[in-house]
């Protein structure tokens, strides 16, 4: 057995041996675990079945189909309120360990309130999980990935803090109904994108596009709902029902584009995720320092009496330092950052680039089959962890997400290529000590890509969407996935 760890850590370390890996296969450490991922208006459909009430997204794609490349919603999409067993069948035919899936708010409370509960909606759900436990998948749940019932955005949404109170009695609601099986709990996903995509710009729902005061309204807010529910569950519910909970957040890497740029790439990484971490995870409780200095100084020069970013109370801070039980990241590519000069303008808010004040530039080479804004740079990835492993004392950390989007067909080298890479350079941070435990494929099958419509397709599994029964057929890369998690075992 010493002489096998011996040779297992030089081919390990061979591995690692950039540019040519003798190394063809990489190990997985025991008890790490793989699922895959989708979210409720994604794939669901049954928009208005069986007393579901309108969401900010059915609102918008029925209202604003303009602001939907190809002008479409999710009122059908890939079925799963009807075809949940195809989908926990495809899962078992990949071997994954996990299934992240997010709730309705509006499918299972109509009002948005908990004085009614849609039975038919809490059935769905029972359904789901149910059939998941039957052939061993851990549900992972989402309580809130971006639907937010309509009746709240038309009182403000996020940009409420009485949303506090919403969120909360909506996440005692799910603890109580599925809490006795569900053991992985995600309270928000992606707050970026909840704020400033949607609030600050009109690339998601709401699409207020109402520069520069909402975001931040909205940052604040949701971040004391988060770590509310958060408590809440810590307090009512974890000791009997003996689960995690925790936040996915969504960070891209910055890397300064000059030596000149460090302290640039420094503050777009400050801004662009660690907005939402720092509150949570850093000794100061506190959104980043050069966010509230360069907020304040620009807010000041455009004649506001405050800093349009909010500040929290002490009793705000204690509550959400320390509010997830681990660090949940959703990664997709990394980008070049310089304050003077931009090759090409990566998305963002419009009031959000102006208070940060950089620019992003991605190389040529980064592209990777036909995606419009995805990019491969896996590289980018480890910085990341090796970053979050440094920073924030080493959290253990659960990828919620990662994946390639291509235009169709069941031939997809590229998100082979991109899976291999980005898995190889988790492995090169894991084996420096960064503590990540799961990892997620975004996405299990193709899906309603928010304002990309059905042309941005991230699914293992292939949807036919020209066939009735939305037919799902494995690609190139489910066979591959389905290998490395059976095996844990990654081969290049
Ligand atoms: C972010 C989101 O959480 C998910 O809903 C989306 O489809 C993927 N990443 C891909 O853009």
């Amino acid at each position: 057995a010493v002489f096998m760890t011996f040779c297992f850590k030089v081919l390990i370390s061979q591995c690692n041996m950039e540019p040519q890996p003798k190394c063809q296969v990489r190990k997985f450490p025991k008890g790490f675990i793989f699922g895959t991922a989708t979210s409720s208006y994604q794939i669901e459909g049954a928009w208005d079945a069986d007393g579901k009430t309108e969401n900010i997204w059915d609102h918008m794609t029925h209202t604003r189909p303009d602001l939907i490349k190809d002008g479409t919603a999710g009122d059908i999409a890939d079925n799963s309120y009807y075809l949940y067993k195809r989908d926990v069948e495809m899962l078992r035919e990949l071997g994954v360990d996990f299934y992240r899936f997010s709730l309705s708010w509006s499918r299972i409370l109509p009002t948005s309130f908990p004085d009614k509960i849609n039975e038919a909606g809490v059935a769905y759900y029972n359904n789901l999980i149910n059939e998941l436990l039957k052939n061993n998948i851990e549900p992972m749940v989402t309580i809130f990935h971006w639907d937010l019932p309509q009746r709240l955005q038309e009182l403000g949404g996020w940009a409420n803090p009485n949303i506090v109170d919403w969120y909360a009695d909506y996440a005692r609601t799910v603890f109580t109904l599925f809490g006795d099986r569900v053991k992985y709990w995600i309270t928000i996903n992606e707050p970026h994108a909840v704020c400033h995509y949607s609030y600050g710009d009109t690339f998601l729902a709401p699409a207020l596009g109402f520069k520069g005061v909402p975001e931040y309204l909205c940052a604040k807010n949701l971040l004391v709902a988060h770590a509310t529910a958060y408590h809440i569950y810590d307090q009512d519910f974890r000791p009997k029902q003996k689960g995690i909970i925790f936040i996915s957040l969504s960070a891209q890497w910055y890397e300064p584009l000059t030596e000149s740029d460090t302290e640039v790439a420094d503050e777009a990484n400050q801004f662009e995720w660690k907005q939402y971490s720092d509150p949570i995870f850093s000794k100061t409780g506190d959104f980043p320092p050069a966010m509230k200095r360069r907020i304040a100084a620009r807010s000041a020069e455009q004649g506001f009496f405050r800093s349009r970013l909010p500040e929290f109370t002490q009793d705000e801070i204690e509550l959400i330092r320390g509010s997830s039980d681990i660090f949940g990241l959703n990664h997709y590519f990394s980008n070049y950052v310089n304050r003077n000069d931009s090759v090409y303008g990566y998305y963002e808010s419009p009031s959000f680039k102006d208070d940060l004040g950089v620019f992003y530039t991605v190389l040529p080479e980064w592209n990777l089959g036909e995606s419009d804004y995805m990019k491969n740079v896996p590289w980018g990835f480890y910085k990341l962890l090796t970053h979050i492993r440094k920073d924030y004392g080493n959290p253990t950390v659960f990828i919620t997400e990662n994946g390639f989007p291509t235009r169709g067909g069941l031939n997809d080298d590229v998100r082979i290529t991109y899976y291999t890479e980005y898995m190889s350079a988790m492995l090169d941070a894991m084996e420096e000590g960064a503590d990540v435990r799961a990892y997620t494929a975004w996405s299990l099958m193709d899906n309603y890509e928010w304002s990309s419509g059905y042309i941005e397709k991230f699914g293992l599994y292939e949807v036919d969407y020209s066939s009735p029964q939305l037919t799902r057929t494995p690609r190139k890369s489910a066979y591959f996935i389905k290998e490395i998690f059976r095996t844990h075992k990654l081969r290049r």
